[in-house]
C-alpha cells in the first residue's frame, strides 16, 4: 500500500507573535516561501502523492488559499478540518478516514529542516519499524519532546516537555508511522496541557513492544518563531537553495552574486549584492540591498539601505539609512520624517521589538 502524508497546520491559533497575529504561523515566509511549502516540497520529493493537510476552523481558509489544490506540486491535496486543537495524536485520529491502514509521514507544518526526507522514507520502507522518529541535539530540550536512546539508536523512553530532560535529544516534528500508531493512540489519555500527545502515543508503542527507530539529524532545524531563528533560516536557505533568476526589470543598477527578482518588479538606480530574493511587483529605487535579504511581493524600498533582513509582503521602507538584522512583517511602513524635530514616532503592534 502506498505511503501517505499528513501535514499539521491546525493548532491553537497561537500565532508567531508578533509576525502573524493575522495569520497561520505555517505561512510565515523563509526566503519568500512559506515554511509549509518546504514541507510539501520534501514530501513530494520523497515520492509521496497522497497528502492531507490538517487545518483549524480559524486559519484553515488562509492555508487553503495559499496552498491551493496541490496542482502546483502535481498532486491533489486533501484538507482535513480538526475542529479543536486536541493535540498531535488527536490530529492523527481526525485524519484516520484519510489515512486508512496506510503507513504515513506526519510532518508538523511549522518545522523546517536543512535536508529532504527521502532517506528517512527509504529507511522506514526498508526496515519496517512501527515508528521512525527524527531527533536533534538542542540546548533547550525542555521546550520539546525529549528522547532517551541507546548508543545503537533504540528509543527507550520519550517525554513531552520534561522539567528534567533525560537527554538533549529533541523530537523533530517529522515522524513516520505504521498503522499500529492508531492502536497506541487509542490507549493514551490527554496530558496535563489537555492534549493527546504524539510523544505519549510513541511511548505507548515502546511499551507495547513495537520497534521504534530514531535518526539523529545533523542538519539544521527550525521550529520556533524567534527572530534570530527566522533570520538564521533565511541566511541558510538563501545560501543553500536560492537560484539566480531575474524576471523583473533592472534599470541602471548593479547586481552582484545570486539574486532572484520576481515578475513585475523594478530595480532602478540601485545596488544589489546577493544572495538576495525580491518577490513580485516590488519597487527598489536608489537603494542598496545587501546579502541575506528577502524582500516580499508588492514592497517598496526607496532611498534606503538594508541587509541581512526579511521584509514581508506589502511593506515599505523610505529614506532609511541603514537597516540590518531585522524582521519586518506585512504591510509595515518605515520612513523618515524630516519635517519635525528628531523624535521617533511609531505605531507598533503587541510584543514587537525595536532597537534604536
Ligand atoms: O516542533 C517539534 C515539537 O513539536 C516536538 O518536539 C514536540 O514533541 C511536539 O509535541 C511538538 O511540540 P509543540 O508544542 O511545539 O507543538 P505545537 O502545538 O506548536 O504544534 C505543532 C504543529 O502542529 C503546528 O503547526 C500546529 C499543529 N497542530 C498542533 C496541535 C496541538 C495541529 O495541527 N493540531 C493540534 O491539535
Amino acid at each position: 500500500m502506498n505511503m501517505k502524508a499528513i501535514i499539521l497546520s491546525g493548532g491553537k491559533g497561537t500565532r508567531l507573535r508578533p509576525l502573524t497575529y493575522s495569520g497561520a504561523k505555517q505561512l510565515v515566509p523563509v526566503a519568500n516561501k512559506p515554511i509549509l511549502f518546504y514541507c510539501i516540497d520534501n514530501i513530494v520529493h520523497a515520492g509521496i502523492r497522497d497528502v492531507g493537510i490538517i487545518i483549524s476552523p480559524e486559519t484553515g481558509r488562509e492555508i487553503q488559499t495559499a496552498v491551493g489544490d496541490g496542482s502546483r506540486w502535481g498532486i491533489t491535496i486533501h484538507y482535513i478540518v480538526q475542529d479543536v486543537p486536541g493535540g498531535l495524536a488527536h490530529a492523527i485520529k481526525t485524519a484516520r478516514p484519510f489515512l486508512g491502514d496506510s503507513s504515513f509521514v506526519m510532518y508538523l507544518g511549522d518545522n523546517l529542516i536543512g535536508t529532504g526526507i527521502d532517506r528517512f522514507v527509504q529507511e522506514f520502507n526498508d526496515t519496517s519499524p512501527e515508528a521512525l522518529i527524527l531527533l536533534k541535539e538542542v540546548e533547550n530540550p525542555k521546550q520539546f519532546g525529549v528522547a532517551e536512546v541507546t548508543p545503537e539508536g533504540k528509543v527507550i523512553r520519550l517525554v513531552e516537555k520534561p522539567e528534567v530532560p533525560p537527554s538533549n535529544l529533541a523530537l523533530v516534528g517529522i515522524y513516520l508511522f505504521s498503522p499500529k500508531i492508531h492502536e497506541a493512540i487509542g490507549k493514551i489519555s490527554p496530558s496535563l496541557r489537555g492534549e493527546l500527545e504524539i510523544t505519549d502515543a510513541i511511548q505507548e508503542l515502546i511499551t507495547m513492544g513495537c520497534s521504534v527507530k530514531s535518526f539523529i539529524l545533523e542538519m539544521w532545524w527550525l521550529d520556533t518563531g524567534k527572530k534570530d531563528d527566522m533570520l538564521t533560516a533565511n541566511v541558510i536557505v538563501l545560501d543553500e537553495w536560492l537560484r539566480e533568476s531575474i524576471e523583473g526589470d533592472v534599470d541602471n543598477s548593479s547586481i552582484l552574486g545570486r539574486v532572484s527578482i520576481g515578475k513585475g518588479s523594478l530595480v532602478r538606480e540601485s545596488k544589489i549584492r546577493g544572495p538576495v530574493v525580491i518577490g513580485e511587483n516590488a519597487l527598489i529605487e536608489n537603494a542598496f540591498i545587501g546579502p541575506y535579504t528577502s524582500i516580499g511581493n508588492n514592497t517598496k524600498v526607496v532611498k534606503s539601505s538594508v541587509e541581512h533582513s526579511v521584509i514581508m509582503d506589502g511593506s515599505e521602507l523610505r529614506d532609511i539609512e541603514r537597516l540590518e538584522e531585522s524582521l519586518i512583517g506585512r504591510g509595515v511602513r518605515i520612513f523618515r520624517n524630516n519635517k519635525t524635530h528628531k523624535a521617533l514616532r511609531v505605531m507598533i503592534g503587541d510584543d514587537s521589538v525595536v532597537e534604536v
